[in-house]
């Protein structure tokens, strides 16, 4: 059995977890610092990095215990070498370089994207499914709306064993969706981060009638290519041109301030229009991402669709996701909630393949704030 050490810290989770044969979860920490940065309405990259500092060695010393486990029980250490905030990215992997050397194990570089794509194979592997490639993958979340085709590296496309490929075939021409969940939240006066909440409150607006309708986003040339700034920008303009919305954001902000943020206290302050207007949003946002990765996927004749990153947790995305891919004869795979958003196993999970390929790096391994996964 092959143990890999698994660190991220590529934004504003710091975390570590140890998975054997790059399959099973010995153990998950995740430290999160939404509290830090919410009074800022997003990650502000200073203070990611000096919390990263404070959280990476009782969270790594966690992980180990809760695995049962000593440093020197691990095989290898794999960490998240980009993309991500360059500070905050290089806590993890100068920890990792150190352990690595103190310890005589390889080091694995790994990339954040190829991590969400893993924890899909994590979450199938949990539930005795067999994710089949070639597959569309949907990575969305705060940071990336991105879409790659992954192929097995070896021609049968059942054994995962040999490095999987990617072919990027569509991505976010401005914002990403989850930034997107953010922006509308803050304008509405409904906190940060905003993808939970919103999502909550779509779900309870009933047959609220539309204050406004969103067209489909087209977007010129690829027509896998992603945009959401216009969306955004949408709702701001409908709101500022709706008196009636400025009183009840107002209130909303006020709770916030008091520290009343849960979905329980911001409820009674949302009025019927306002629940409607958060229906459409997310019915826009959900629309545009499943029609064009289902095209894709039909485009491509794949096999199965998954889904990863914050954003896949959001549950009228899911089930969307698995009606349309029933009528279509496509196998969808999203992660548990808790392995959509960042975490340090699909880290591990994805170092493991690497490890088993012999992609090492020594110790000039530097933090690649924009690295690409294809
Ligand atoms: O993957 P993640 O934890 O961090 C990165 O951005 O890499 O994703 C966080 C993003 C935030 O934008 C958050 O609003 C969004 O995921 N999110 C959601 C939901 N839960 C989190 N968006 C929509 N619906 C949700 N249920
Ligand atoms: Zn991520």
């Amino acid at each position: 059995m092959t143990r890999i050490l698994g660190i991220e810290s590529s934004c504003d989770e710091t975390a570590s977890a140890v998975v054997a044969d790059g399959r099973e979860i010995l153990s998950s920490v995740v430290a999160s610092q939404i509290d830090i940065h919410r009074k800022y309405g997003g990650v502000v990259p200073e203070l990611a990095s000096r919390e990263h500092l404070r959280q990476i060695v009782p969270v790594v010393r966690e992980a180990l215990a809760q695995a049962g486990m000593k440093l020197a029980d691990v095989d290898a250490i794999g960490v998240t070498q980009g993309p991500g905030l360059v500070g905050a990215l290089l806590v993890g992997i100068t920890y990792g370089k150190t352990l690595a050397a103190a310890l005589g194990k390889p080091l694995v570089p790994v990339n954040h994207l190829a991590g969400h794509v893993h924890a899909v194979f994590l979450e199938a592997f949990k539930a005795g499914r067999v994710a089949k490639l070639p597959a569309v993958c949907l990575i969305v979340s705060g940071g990336h709306t991105v879409l790659y085709e992954v192929t097995a590296g070896d021609a049968d496309g059942q054994d995962l064993s040999g490095l999987l490929r990617y072919r990027k075939i569509g991505q976010t021409r401005d914002d990403a969706a989850g930034e997107a969940y953010d922006k509308v939240a803050k304008l509405l006066g409904l906190g940060y981060p905003g993808g939970p909440i919103l999502d909550r409150l779509a779900a309870v607006s009933n047959s609220a009638p539309a204050p406004v309708k969103f067209g489909a986003t087209k977007t010129r040339g690829n027509p896998l290519d992603f945009s959401f700034s216009g969306l955004k920008t949408a709702v701001l303009y409908h709101v500022r041109e709706h008196p009636e919305y400025a009183g009840e954001i107002r209130a909303r902000e006020e709770s916030l301030q008091r520290g009343e943020r849960k979905y329980e206290q911001l409820l009674p302050l949302c009025s019927p229009q306002t629940l409607a207007l958060v229906r459409e949003f997310q019915n826009a946002v959900v629309r545009d991402l499943v029609e064009r990765t289902m095209l894709a996927a039909e485009e491509l004749a794949v096999e199965s669709v998954m889904v990863s990153g914050g954003v896949a947790a959001n549950s009228q995305l899911r089930t969307t996701f698995e009606e349309r891919a029933k009528n279509k004869g496509i196998e969808v795979f999203f992660p548990s909630r808790a392995l959509s958003t960042d975490n340090a196993a699909m880290i591990a999970a994805a170092a493991y393949e690497r490890f088993r390929a012999g992609v090492f790096a020594d110790s000039s391994l530097n933090a690649d704030p924009s690295l690409v996964l294809a």
